[in-house]
Parts: C-alpha cells; structure tokens; sequence
C-alpha cells in the first residue's frame, strides 16, 4: 500500500499558496447540472474527490473537463440523465450533491444512498426534509433514494441542525422553484457563501448565504457562468499548523484569513504569534506554547476538519487540553495511532484529554480518513526519528499534493 515517509525535526520555513477548496468545488460542480450552456470554474483544487464528481457529470451527461491550470470546463447543452452510477456515490458520500441540481433540473433523481464512513454514519434526513418541503417526493428502496417532483414550489425549510451539505443541496434545488424559500438555521460555512455567489453569478436571487437565513427567489432558468473556487481555509490551516508544530515560520498566501478565525485565535490563545494580511496569514518561530480546549462546532466556530491537526499540534503543549468532538459521533481514530507516537491522550466518548509530552517518536502509523491523515503528517513532522504513513489514498482525496507543498518548506518526505 503506497505510503509517506517522513523524516521527523526539521523547521518548516517560509511561503505556501493554499489550493482551492475541496468542499466548495463539490457543490460548485454539482450546481452546473442546472446551469444552461458553458460554465469555466477556476482555482479548482487537483484531488481524487474533484476527478470523482467530475466523472459524476460525464456520466449524468454534462460534459466537463478538467484542463491545465485548475480550471474546469463545463458544458451543458444535452439532456441530463437523473440516476446517479452506484460506484461514483459509494466512492465519494459528497455526491448526493447532485440530488438537489438534479430533481430541479429534471424533475427526477435517482441517487444511491451515501454510504456513511469512518467519522460517522452521515444520514441525509435533513437533505430529505428539505426536499419534502420544496414539494419533492421521495422514496428509499433498493438503497437508492429515487425523488420526484412535477415542480419544485419555495417554501419555508427550517434545518433542525445546520448541516453543510443539506443547506447547499436545498438552496440548489430552491434556486429553481417556483416561489421564495426561506431557509431557517441554515449552514453559514464560507462555502455556502462561494455556492451561493456562484449561482447568483448564474442568474439565481438569493441573500442571506452565509447567515442563518438565507432567502432564494426561484428563477426559471440558470446560464452557465465563470468562478473561481475560494481558497481552502482547511488546508490552509493543516499547512499553517506545520510551521507551527515544528517551531518554524510559515506564510500561507492564497488564502481568505478571516475564514480561519477560529483556528487563529485558539493558535493565539496557545502562545503563537499570528500576523495576518489581506490573502495571507504567518505563524512565527515558536519553541513552547500552551495547552487550549476546543469544542467543534458549525462555522463560526472552531472547524470539525481541524480537529485532528489541532490534537496532533496539542500532543506537543506545555499542559493539558481538552478538546470535545460535536459534529460527528466518531472522529477521534487519529487519536490511537498518536498515542504510538507517544502522544498521551484519554478519549471518554466526544472528549479528548491531552496531556502534553516533550517530544513524539517516529512509528508506524496508518490514515483513518482525510484529515486525520493530515494529522499524522504534522505529529511525523515534529517525532524524532522518520515515521513511516500507510493509507495515503485518504489523503490524495481531499488535498491537493500536500506532500509536495510540505516539501516546499523543507520537509523531508517521500512517497
Ligand atoms: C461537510 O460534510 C463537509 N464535506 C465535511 O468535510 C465537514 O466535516 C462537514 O461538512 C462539517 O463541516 C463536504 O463539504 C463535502 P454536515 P456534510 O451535513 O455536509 C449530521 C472533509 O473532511 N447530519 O454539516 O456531510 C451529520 O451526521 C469532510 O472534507 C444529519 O444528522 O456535514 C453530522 O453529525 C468530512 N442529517 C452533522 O450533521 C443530515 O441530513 C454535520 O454534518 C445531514 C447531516
């Protein structure tokens, strides 16, 4: 099984463009499906998930293209088949993205039931909800959900949680009701912002993207348009915490440093010293900082997508830290292979009490799921000695040659 070696205790130094982000570029490929005519995204970040939803389109019978320089070209002039291929929504649970483009664009959609995966069992009730209330109706059987409606009508949809990929399914699938949707303690994560400008862009009239409220007068018809993907706050951050964890200085450009709040401020509140500019963000040399405790939670607050690169920085902090899982039922897996690095940690159901230790070692470690694959890298990056990652297709999922962009700052690491 391929995987990374990683010779652990060298300073990372310097500037790094972030890519753009993964969990903007699934929907924006997903929206285009109700887009008439050519769409050119740009900034689109290289990675396996990306390929999938672009394979996705192909076989739904838009055609796309990835070309030279992250951009993708979209071109939708045939008739769009409603049902969603098994292997394509198995092998990435985000395309259930395309129920929603599709029932609005067809008036039918056909789309496996997303498997769950290793952070949790991932049910798509609240998408279901949403959808019931535009006048969709659906059924499961056979494990496919199959969705049907004569004509999507706007109505109120109240999320009884702010879920990121239903607000994003919903508000596709309003943009071309008949009628306004309100949609109530919707999701407000910057790419729900990115989303919805697009499809402004594209002729839709929605307000409210990226508050609790967001409002959408459907339109009849949506033009293809151009975008460029926002830049991803979770690489970004995963990239800021490298420098950080192994006492470097690191700037990361490309980046939209208020989307990382959160994170700049618990790095703050650690010790770190965070400057920020207008598309960039540095973490000076640091050689001791604090413990801090963390709760996930919808955005504004602290990301569930840091949390694992947040315990690998804490396993190394004067001081204990604390940190409570409140999003998915089951992510603390990275947690186990830190502890063979030597992190000290006690997981009691959604919490995790870290003790600090003075150093890590280097072991043989294996990736769970994306981010905590991104976590082993950075705890490798600062263990003495070179520590050996399996699982690497995890990782070439959801980031966008982050080895390359870590090697670019000096780390020591090969495939
Ligand atoms: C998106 O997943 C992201 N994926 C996830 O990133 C991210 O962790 C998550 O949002 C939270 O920020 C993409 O955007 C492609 P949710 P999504 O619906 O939309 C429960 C990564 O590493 N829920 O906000 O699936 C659910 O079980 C991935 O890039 C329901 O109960 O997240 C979870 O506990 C991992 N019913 C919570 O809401 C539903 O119908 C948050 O899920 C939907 C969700």
């Amino acid at each position: 099984m391929p995987g990374l070696h990683i010779q652990g205790g060298i300073p990372l130094n310097g500037e790094i463009a972030a890519s753009g982000a993964k969990n903007a570029a699934l929907p924006l490929l997903a929206a285009c499906i109700m887009l008439k005519g050519t769409s050119i995204l740009t900034n689109v970040p290289h990675l396996m998930d990306v390929f999938t939803m672009i394979k996705m389109l192909n076989s739904l019978g838009v055609r796309a293209e990835l070309h030279k320089g992250n951009r993708v070209i979209i071109n939708n002039t045939k008739k769009v088949r409603h049902i969603a291929p098994y292997d394509l929504v198995t092998a990435m649970r985000a395309s259930f993205f395309v129920a929603g483009p599709l029932v609005a664009r067809t008036g039918f959609a056909k789309v496996p039931l997303p498997g769950g995966c290793s952070i949790g069992s991932r049910p798509i009730d609240i998408h279901l909800k949403g959808f019931e209330r535009l006048g969709v109706e659906h059924r499961i059987e056979h494990g496919f959900v199959e969705m049907k409606a004569k004509s999507l009508k706007g109505a109120v949809v109240h999320m009884d949680f702010p879920s990121v990929g239903a607000t994003e399914n919903v508000m596709m699938a309003a943009s071309l009701a008949v009628g306004t949707t309100v949609i109530e303690n919707a999701a407000r994560e910057p790419e729900i912002t990115d989303l919805g400008n697009f499809l402004n862009k594209a002729g839709a009239q929605i307000t409210g993207h990226g508050t609790a409220v967001i409002t959408i007068h459907g339109v009849p018809e949506l033009t293809g348009t151009e975008h460029a993907v926002v830049s991803d706050r979770i690489e970004a951050g995963s990239l800021l915490l490298a420098g950080a964890i192994t006492g470097g200085e690191v700037t990361v450009t490309n980046t939209v440093p208020e989307h990382s709040a959160p994170l700049l401020e618990k790095l703050r509140e650690a010790g770190f010293q965070i400057s920020v500019g207008p598309t960039w963000m540095k973490v000076d040399a640091c050689s001791q900082f604090n413990g801090v405790d963390i709760e996930t939670l919808p955005f504004p607050g602290f990301p569930t997508d840091m949390q694992a690169q947040m315990m690998a920085l804490l396993t190394l902090a004067n001081g204990t830290s604390i940190i409570k899982e409140s999003i998915f039922e089951n992510r603390f897996m990275h947690a186990h292979e830190l502890m063979r690095m030597g992190a000290k940690i006690k997981l009691d159901n959604r919490h995790a009490i870290i003790t600090g230790v003075p150093k890590l070692t280097a072991a043989e470690v294996k990736m769970t799921d994306l981010r905590a694959g991104a976590a082993l890298i950075l705890a490798a990056l600062a263990a003495q000695g070179t520590t050996d990652i399996h699982g690497l297709k995890h990782l070439r999922r959801g980031y966008d040659d982050l080895p390359g962009k870590l090697r670019s700052l000096g780390a020591r690491i090969t495939e």
